[in-house]
């Protein structure tokens, strides 16, 4: 932290404040005693100049493309990492040795099984529930299951909590999906890394023997690292304000699914493989590229645009590539996946798309490896929330531990009307 200020200097104010920086990326001006000392608030609707937090998680660098997670490049890490390893970088801050790797993974292993009640809460759903209206339910629900993970004052309850999180949803997700086609659920194996007990969960039946993919089970796991954290987004904020009051953490990571669940957030993988089928053939993109740019036309390309990245989403680039791979090795001739190539070169091309920085996200690919892997659109934003819970719970866990937590709680500024005295009913006009 440095010991410069930045002077605001006004009608009726002037006021030095402190200028912070960090290792990395912009400084902030520290505006705590702002309103203390001037009377004034500021205004930052989006919070698209905004720090909410100090935190040494994840940077991203909007201009570059560039996305750390604890200093590691996402490129690496998609490359030569995997998602329990990820999972622990996250939350302890650095890469684990293999005594500490197989620990982690045996501890979260250990905790993939769910009290066999919950099952009963899927019955309450209708069969057609979107699945991440039963994540929001049944991951709240956890709280009235593991109590004795619920006191976030406590470090070992509060670890304790987060590997139940990482470790659970996956076996939640896929009874979501089972619960969607009317077919069993299946429990998770314990012989099985993360990945492709997820993938057993979701697909494998009691009738036959299920044949894990490598292949598949490769492709799942780094579509886990690439969602598995992206600094102070919508979500991970939503995390941070619902813990910041105290709640405790399965609550929290429930609210940040319902956050997710927006079409201008997590819901965007949903939406944009929906976009790309309802364009079919490159043909029609122009069509839809006219839309998009169309201010009267609430239609945006989904996948498309980014508040940080101003440059292509590093995760978009990997997952493209991926995608590609994984079409290859199944064989699998999708159209879907030529009429988003298409659509990104075309909009890529186009003054509209280059004047604003629109880039595809990590949205625009992510549908078509998901669709290949097997799984409906619905169930897209569900896998979303899966690998993001490793962000949101090492988030959750920064902002308890930081010395300067607390409650938060913005203010406004108010347009309503001013005070004016009640008038009886039978008074008015
Ligand atoms: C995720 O924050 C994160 O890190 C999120 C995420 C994560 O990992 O957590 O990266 C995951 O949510 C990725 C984004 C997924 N959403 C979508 O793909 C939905 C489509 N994208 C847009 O809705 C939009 O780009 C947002 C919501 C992603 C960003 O919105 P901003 O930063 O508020 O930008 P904006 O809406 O102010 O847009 C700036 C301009 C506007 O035009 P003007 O008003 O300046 O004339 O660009 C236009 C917008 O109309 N624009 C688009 C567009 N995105 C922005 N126009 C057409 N199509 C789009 N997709």
């Amino acid at each position: 932290m440095s010991d410069e200020t930045v002077k605001l200097k006004g009608a009726d104010i002037d006021i030095d404040l402190p200028l912070l920086g960090g290792s990395m990326g912009p400084k902030v001006i520290d505006v705590r005693k702002l309103y203390k000392e001037t009377g004034y608030f500021t205004y930052d609707p989006g919070y698209t100049s905004t720090a909410s937090c100090e935190s040494a998680i994840t940077y991203i660098d909007g201009d570059e493309g560039i996305l750390l997670y604890r200093g590691y490049p996402i490129e690496q890490l998609a490359a030569q990492s995997n998602f329990m390893e990820v999972c622990y970088l996250l939350l302890f801050g650095g890469l684990p040795n293999q005594a500490e790797y197989d620990q982690f993974v045996s501890d979260i292993t250990y905790h993939t099984m769910v009290h066999e009640q919950l099952m009963q809460f899927y019955n309450g759903f209708r069969r057609d529930a979107h699945p991440m209206a039963i994540m929001v339910g049944v991951v709240g629900a956890l709280a009235a299951f593991y109590h004795d993970s619920t006191d976030i004052s406590d470090p070992h309850q509060r670890r304790v909590a987060s590997y139940r999180l990482i470790a659970k949803m996956p076996t939640l997700a896929a009874m979501a999906y089972k619960y969607s086609n009317g077919q069993p659920f299946i429990y998770p194996r314990n012989d099985l890394n993360y990945a492709a007990n997820f993938l057993q969960m979701a697909f494998a039946v009691p009738c036959e023997e299920y044949q894990t993919r490598e292949t598949l089970a490769r492709a799942m796991d780094l579509v886990f690292t690439l969602h598995a954290d992206h600094e102070q987004n919508a979500s991970t904020s939503t995390v941070r304000l619902a813990g910041s009051s105290g709640a405790n953490p399965f609550a929290c990571i429930a609210a940040g699914i319902a956050c997710l669940w927006g079409p201008a957030h997590g819901g965007a993988n949903e939406a944009c493989l929906k976009m790309l089928a309802e364009i079919g053939t490159a043909d029609r993109i122009p069509l839809y590229v006219e839309k998009a740019k169309d201010k009267s036309d609430p239609f945006r390309l989904m996948g498309f645009g980014h508040r940080v990245y101003k440059n292509f989403d590093p995760r978009a680039k990997v997952l493209r590539t991926a995608a590609h791979d994984v079409l290859d090795e199944l064989g699998i001739n999708e159209p879907l996946f030529e009429v988003a190539m298409e659509l990104e070169r075309i909009a890529l091309e186009d003054d509209y798309f280059i004047e604003k920085r629109l880039y595809p996200n990590v949205d625009f690919y992510s549908g078509v490896i998901l669709k290949a892997l097997g799984f409906p659109t619905e169930m897209f934003t569900v896998l979303f929330a899966l690998a993001r819970t490793a962000g949101w719970i090492s988030q959750w866990n920064e902002m308890i531990s930081d010395p300067v937590q607390k409650i938060g709680r913005p203010r406004q500024l108010f347009t309503g009307p001013t005070q004016r005295e009640y008038v009886a009913i039978n008074k008015r006009s």
